[in-house]
């Protein structure tokens, strides 16, 4: 049975909001790495596209399709089950997988016999999100029973947690609360450290209690920081432009996550997909895809593997762009010098005009040379301002060094 554990967006645009007054007043320390995540992730989940129906036979096709796609040649490692896949547990307590993935050691060895990696999902609750079961007392056992199974990442989604939290503290005095939620996550951490396999630790908590601030002291190499994701222009609009703010806690070995890509799922055009490529690699947000990757056509592949614009997001300095608008303009500092510039018409009703970017604006006083990552041209060598008209819901995204 589904389990509804809904927030309502805004609750986390105020919590962003209250974040970047935070970060201004008090940088967060850089340099914290990790070997796992010292680039934001990629690879693929299951939950945008199979939700609960997702099987072995899914999983393996999205393996298959990683490999011959080329989107493992383009940096995709993690092919990631979500929610859906818990069966019972067994009279000791291990858990088990239900009855649509047969033996998980033999498919995690087959995505592992592709070059890929494997994910998986639970939830610190009784019951994940989907109802299905979760951790909740079996934390240590899970955490091997995964690191047996060959488990390389493990997506850990608050859902019930909440019943538990309120339940010790039917007040809900907002700290204890936030104390009993760290606690949760730092124990499933020393689980997963105590198995001496590295599982990547991604945090799905939908930004509650300002998690951006204390992620990485937990041990997290991910954090969602808003409500779930829809295959929807003004959902993802919405995430992801209300992210400013949060570049401070961003860094090699812990990111902020803004939810899983929805390209080439059919909610979004070509341009408002291109907008959400540019926009999560300028956050340097995870890039886990979340489509049908056995069911793509050229222009999905194409804004999934430009490649150009995954090295914006993974570029190895690891900083999170920000935004210098209105109107919707971003800029990341790269290795080298270099700065990726993205330009959004955000506004999808108006006539497209042409807008003025001053290059001043972007810390670029000189020349720069300067490269259009869609178009995949080289613009030459610009000098004060560039005048572009960008798509309505699209973006032109540059690369710029001097
Ligand atoms: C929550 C998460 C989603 C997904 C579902 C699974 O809603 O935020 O990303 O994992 O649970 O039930």
């Amino acid at each position: 049975m589904p389990m509804p554990v809904r927030r309502p967006l805004v609750v986390h645009l105020l919590g962003i909001a209250a974040a970047a007054l935070i970060a201004l007043a008090c940088p967060a320390s850089r340099g914290q790495s990790s070997a796992l995540a010292s680039t934001p992730p990629m690879g693929w989940n299951s939950w945008n596209h199979f939700a609960e129906k997702v099987t072995d036979a899914d999983v393996r096709a999205a393996a298959d399709a990683m490999v011959a796609s080329g989107m493992k040649d383009a940096g995709y490692v993690y092919v990631n089950i979500d929610d859906g896949w818990e069966g019972d547990r067994d009279a000791q307590g291990n858990i088990k997988a239900n009855s649509k993935f047969p033996d998980m050691k033999a498919l995690s060895d087959y995505v592992h016999s592709k070059g890929l990696k494997l994910g998986i999902y639970s939830s610190p609750g009784p019951k994940t999100c989907g109802g299905y079961e979760g951790s909740y007392g079996h934390e240590a056992q899970d955490a091997n029973t995964y690191a047996e199974w060959g488990v390389d990442y493990l997506k850990y989604d608050l859902c019930s947690y909440m019943s538990i939290m309120k339940l010790h503290d039917p007040s809900q005095n907002p700290q204890q609360a936030n104390a009993m939620m760290k606690a949760a996550y730092q124990k499933m951490h020393s689980a997963l450290v105590n198995t001496h396999r590295p599982i990547l630790y991604s945090l799905c908590q939908y930004g509650v209690g300002s998690v951006w601030e204390w992620g990485p002291a937990v041990g997290a190499n991910t954090w969602r920081t808003t409500d779930d994701i829809r295959d929807s222009y003004r959902s993802m609009a919405l995430i992801g432009f209300s992210q400013a703010g949060l570049e401070k806690f961003a860094g090699p070995g812990h990111w902020n996550d803004p939810d899983m890509l929805e390209i080439g799922n059919g909610g979004m055009n070509a341009d408002q997909y291109r907008t959400q490529m540019s926009l999560w690699a300028m956050l340097a947000a995870p890039l886990l895809a979340g489509n049908d990757l056995s069911k793509m056509d050229e222009t999905t592949k194409s804004i999934l593997m430009n490649k150009e614009v995954i090295a914006v997001d993974q570029d190895k300095l690891g900083f999170q762009g920000r935004r210098i608008g209105p109107p919707q303009i971003w800029v990341k500092s790269l290795s080298g010098g270099a700065k990726a510039i993205a330009i959004f018409n955000y506004v999808t009703d108006d006539e497209a005009e042409p807008l003025t970017l001053q290059l001043k604006d972007v810390g670029f006083t000189g020349s720069v040379h300067a490269r259009d990552l869609w178009a995949h041209k080289d613009l030459g060598v610009l000098r004060g301002s560039y005048t572009v008209t960008v798509p309505q819901g699209g973006v032109v995204m540059l690369r710029m060094w001097p």
